[in-house]
């Protein structure tokens, strides 16, 4: 089977419009280090992270894209200073999200506003030269997951739509930027250079989350955004830091983790996915609400129940779930969001044992729920009960079952050559859950 990857440079390559040197060396040869394998490990027994989409876009109150939508990248850029927000405290953000249960902090650097909400030197539109804020947003927000023991991972975008150099690509295209000027060198070389502080001055970073690759994509124009060596640069800064990449495609030789968007791995309702699932750690992300960064009007929260069903669905499948919050301009995270964060964390506080560090059920969901594993502990997690008995797939045999929470035993019967499991009333209509042992 062709990989996706070379399936986007092989035109090139065919038309000898591009030598690309060392791609098909290094991706080919693209060995994870143990440092590597092990915080996939950590990563996939994590199962719960949250995403957090904050900018200056943030004071429009209209998303992370407002930009795209119309105003010039110059008048825009102007709301930076006026950005100051007064209430941001990483202390508090981190434990409200430690709190969720949630176990690592994917955080928006530089989304495709081109706006670096940290210390850079390679530009002044960030939140020191550009704001009066001054206050390095990332540096405080890392040093508390270190504090608190939160893992850090970090979104990068591949896109600008405010940098003259950016190779215009979909998207952007009304922002006031001169496309004749643009310059591939020099903007990759930038995004280099920003890498590397990322990975030099902020401690550990578990993982960098690139976005973007879809502006260029291989049913646009052919492009070489030369990931290989902006990976193997990553990996050799930081030997634990993973690469993901938010591009919908199978993976690409040299990343770590596998990214759903808006859907769990196999599903394809956001029109986004569909992809094959690879053997890698795999994440889903989604927004609590319907927008990644804040949106003024869209007050349209999941509610907590769908919220941890969709944390166990993912779980079932072997997946995490990183559930976005967008924050406010003021720095705080909106009350909504607050409010299920501390529901979740109740939830998992009583039930994690059955999705962290577990592994996929040993069968696809069910029209009754889904199913995670430890060992030979097998949880079913029932979710929409149709009847007072549910049926397990015949690959699966039950030798005991109880009640996870009370720990009360359950009755099993066979209904041919499958086993089932016989509900009582169910107390918990979010997710009942049963131990069984297999
Ligand atoms: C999309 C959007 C972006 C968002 C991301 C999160 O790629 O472009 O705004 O950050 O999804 O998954």
């Amino acid at each position: 089977m062709k990989h996706a990857f070379l399936k986007t440079i092989s035109p090139l390559l065919l038309s000898g419009a591009l030598a690309i040197p060392a791609v098909s060396a290094f991706a080919e040869s693209y060995i994870p280090s143990p440092e590597v394998l092990e915080s996939r490990r950590q990563f996939a027994d994590d199962r719960f992270g949250i995403f957090l989409h904050w900018g200056i876009y943030s004071m429009f109150g209209q998303g992370e894209w407002y930009l795209n939508y119309g105003p010039d990248a110059k008048e825009y850029s102007k709301a930076a200073k006026g950005f100051y927000p007064a209430e941001f405290n990483a202390k508090e953000w981190v434990s409200a999200i430690k709190d969720a249960g949630a176990k690592y902090i994917c955080f928006t650097s530089r989304h495709h506003d081109g706006f670096s909400m940290f210390d850079t030197a390679q530009s002044d539109y960030d939140i020191m030269d550009a704001t009066p804020f001054r206050r390095d947003i990332l540096k405080e927000l890392a040093d508390e997951c270190q504090k608190q023991g939160i893992a850090l991972h970090l979104y990068y975008s591949h896109i600008d739509w405010t940098r003259d150099d950016y190779p215009q690509g979909r998207t952007g295209h009304d922002t006031g930027r001169d496309p004749s000027k643009a310059d591939w060198d020099s903007y990759y070389g930038f995004m280099n250079r920003q890498l590397t502080e990322l990975l030099t001055n902020y401690g550990p970073i578990r993982a960098i989350w690139f976005d973007g690759w879809w502006d260029h994509d291989e049913d646009a124009t052919p492009f070489d955004w030369q990931l290989p060596a902006q990976y193997e640069m990553i990996h050799r800064l930081q030997p634990s830091c993973m690469v993901a990449n938010n591009h919908h495609q199978t993976p690409f030789p040299g990343e770590d983790i596998q990214i759903f968007e808006r859907d769990l791995p196999g599903e394809n309702t956001a029109g986004l996915s569909g992809q094959e699932v690879s053997r890698l750690p795999l994440e889903t992300c989604n927004t609590m609400n319907g927008m990644w960064g804040y949106k003024i009007k869209d007050q349209n929260y999941k509610d907590t129940k769908t919220l941890i069903q969709y944390l166990v669905k993912a779980a079932g499948m072997g997946a995490n779930l990183l559930l976005n919050i967008g924050p406010q301009p003021s720095g705080e995270l909106p009350a909504t969001a607050l409010s299920r964060l501390k529901e979740m964390g109740e939830w998992l506080q009583a039930n994690g044992e059955t999705i962290y560090a577990t592994e996929a059920g040993p069968f696809p969901a069910q029209s009754w729920g889904t199913s995670t594993k430890k060992g030979d502990r097998l949880f079913l997690h029932v979710m929409t009960p149709e009847t007072d008995a549910i049926v397990i797939p015949e690959n699966v045999k039950i030798k005991k079952a109880k009640e996870f929470i009370s720990g009360k035993p359950l009755k099993t019967a066979k209904a041919g050559r499958h086993d089932v499991v016989l509900l009582p009333e169910l107390p918990d209509s979010r997710d009942f859950i049963i131990e069984c042992e297999i």
